[in-house]
C-alpha cells in the first residue's frame, strides 16, 4: 500500500546476473521506511527464480525479504507494476517518484535507456528520470563488454545517469556473498543520498 509521506523510489530488476544485488537493495530501502515501485522484466523474474529460488517471486517478496534480511523490511511498503504497463504512474514526469534504480541492469535494458526508446515501463521510467533531471542509478553487469555496450554506458552517463557497474570491492574484507551484495546495495543507497551501514567506511 502506498504512503505519500514515505520517500518513493522506483526499483527495476532486469535479466542480468546478480539477483542478490536487487534483493539486498530492495530490503535496505524498505528497512529505511521507503515506498518502492517495483518492476520486474520477464528475465528479471527468471533471474530471481534461477539465482535465488521460487521463494523470491514478486508475489511473495515481503515474506522472503523478511526471512532473509530481517523483519525491519516491514517498515517500508511496495507496489509491483507490470513492465508492459506504460500507463503506470512512473511513466509520467508528473508522478512524484524521486529516483530510480535499475539493479541489475542488462545490456539490453542499458541499450534501451541509452537510446531513449521507452518501449517498456522500465525504459520509460528511466527516460522520465533523465528528462526530469532526477537521479537514475544503473547497475549494469556483463563481462567482457562490447564496444556498443561501453558506448551505451557513456551515453547514459552523458544523459545524467549514475552508471554503477556491479563491481563489489574487496578492501572491506567480505566473507560471504551477502557481504558483496551489501557493498553494492550500500553504494546504491549512497547514490540516492540515503545513510546506511551496509559496509564500513574506508578509514585509510
Ligand atoms: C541465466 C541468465 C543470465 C544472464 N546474465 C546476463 C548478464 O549478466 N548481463 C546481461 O546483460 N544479460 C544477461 N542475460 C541476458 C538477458 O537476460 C537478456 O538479454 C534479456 O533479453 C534481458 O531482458 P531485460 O533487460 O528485459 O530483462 C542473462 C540471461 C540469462 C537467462
Amino acid at each position: 500500500m502506498s504512503d505519500e509521506r514515505k520517500r518513493t523510489f522506483a526499483v527495476a530488476v532486469t535479466g542480468a546476473s546478480g539477483a542478490i544485488y536487487a534483493t539486498r537493495t530492495i530490503a535496505a530501502l524498505l528497512a529505511r521506511g521507503c515506498h518502492l515501485e517495483l518492476i520486474f522484466t520477464d528475465f528479471g523474474k527468471r533471474l530471481l527464480h534461477d539465482e535465488i529460488g521460487p521463494e523470491a517471486s514478486a508475489d511473495r517478496l515481503f515474506d522472503f525479504l523478511a526471512a532473509r534480511y530481517g523483519e525491519a523490511v516491514r517498515a517500508g511498503s511496495y507496489a509491483v507494476f507490470s513492465n508492459r504497463d506504460l500507463g503506470a504512474p512512473l511513466a509520467s514526469g508528473s508522478h512524484g517518484c524521486e529516483a530510480m534504480v535499475v539493479v541489475p541492469c542488462s545490456m539490453k535494458t542499458l541499450a534501451g535507456v541509452a537510446h531513449g526508446l521507452s518501449r517498456s515501463l522500465v525504459e520509460r521510467g528511466a527516460d522520465v528520470m533523465l528528462k526530469e533531471r532526477r537521479p537514475l542509478v544503473l547497475v549494469p553487469r556483463e563481462t567482457p563488454m562490447s564496444l556498443p555496450q561501453l558506448r551505451n554506458m557513456v551515453l547514459c552517463a552523458e544523459a545524467g545517469a549514475i552508471v554503477m557497474p556491479a563491481m563489489p570491492a574487496f578492501y572491506q574484507g567480505p566473507r560471504s556473498l551477502d557481504d558483496l551484495a551489501d557493498f553494492m546495495a550500500g553504494k546504491i543507497l549512497a547514490a540516492l543520498g540515503l545513510p546506511h551501514d551496509l559496509y564500513p567506511p574506508w578509514k585509510g
